[in-house]
């Protein structure tokens, strides 16, 4: 293995590597004429980016409210004591590490799809494991590019900055539908519902299940029975992003009746993050799954 690949395997295990990284160690240890040289260096992540800012700032009365994650009041991470709990509990098992099924591991796939759905579920339900809210995300959407016969996804305006981003590599075109009222800062409802009405049928839809992101403006359990109400007889398919299910009213069942109200009703695609509901940031990545159902 020459120089440069140690250097940059290495480099990998320890972190991402951004491209700067790739273009400075390249620079160094191979000639000019490196096709991996013309790799453009990404956008900077404006989110990120404040996350340093906010690490930099020495104002003790700062406040980090820029990821969804739950922190002390010292402002730092907090491990909830059940999360705790059950990683003490997996490493007394001294799991043998087998590699997994495609699908990822059964037990915690029904695991899943018991919080989203409940325990008494009666609807026939396909899932997989995937890593993390934004692997859900990527696979649930090249699955609806490649056999949900859609070229566009219907996302609510605004919505979380990645959204775009993680569709368009699927192939899907982004298009809006208006969502929150900015003059009075609540939903737009009814321009919600005239544009959904609007949709052509069989559309792609995004909806957030709980705790909308980035407003936190969410409809109520009527609205859900009318946006229902809108899509089914349009066949549409509501591709659900749960990212923080529990987050919204502190009660995990609660904030689970927009999408299981709605399986009712309608085919979905959902992908809870326990990434985000553990607490699980900075763990491994073996940790970081969410799952996709759909039925
Ligand atoms: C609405 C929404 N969906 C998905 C994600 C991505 O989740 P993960 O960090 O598990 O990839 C986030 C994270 O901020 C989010 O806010």
């Amino acid at each position: 293995m020459n120089t440069l690949s140690k250097t940059m395997r290495s480099t990998a295990a320890r972190s991402s590597i951004s491209s700067a990284y790739v273009k400075r160690t390249l620079t160094s240890t191979t000639s000019t004429s490196s096709p991996w040289l013309n790799v453009p260096e990404g956008p900077p992540d404006a989110i990120l980016g404040l996350n340093s800012l906010y690490a930099a700032d020495e104002d003790p009365r700062k406040i980090s409210v820029g990821v969804g994650a739950y922190r002390g009041s010292d402002g730092k991470p907090f491990v909830l004591p059940s999360v705790k709990e059950a990683e003490k509990q997996l490493i007394a098992q001294d799991l043998n590490r087998e590699y997994l099924p495609i699908t990822g591991l059964p037990t915690f796939n029904e695991l899943a799809c018991d919080m989203i759905y409940g325990k008494n579920r009666d609807v026939p339900l396909a899932k997989t494991q995937v890593l993390s809210g934004t692997g859900g995300l990527r696979v649930g959407g090249e699955f609806l590019k490649a056999f949900g016969n859609v070229n566009e996804i219907y996302m609510p305006d605004p919505t979380w900055g990645n959204h775009g981003a993680i569709f368009k590599r699927c192939g899907l075109e982004s298009k809006t539908y208006r969502y929150l009222n900015r003059d009075a800062q609540c939903l737009d409802f009814d321009g919600m519902m005239e544009d959904l009405k609007k949709l052509p049928n069989n559309s792609a839809v995004l909806l957030h299940a709980c705790a909308h992101n980035p407003t936190g403006v969410d409809p109520t359990s009527e609205q859900w029975a009318e946006i229902s109400a809108v899509l089914k007889p349009k066949n549409c398919i509501p591709f659900f992003d749960s990212a923080y299910q529990g987050f919204a009213s502190g009660d995990a069942e609660k904030d689970a009746k927009a999408v299981c109200y709605t399986t009712l009703v309608i085919v979905f695609i959902s992908c809870p993050t326990f990434l985000i509901h553990a607490s699980l940031f900075l763990k491994t990545e073996t940790l970081a799954f969410s799952n996709i159902f759909f039925f």
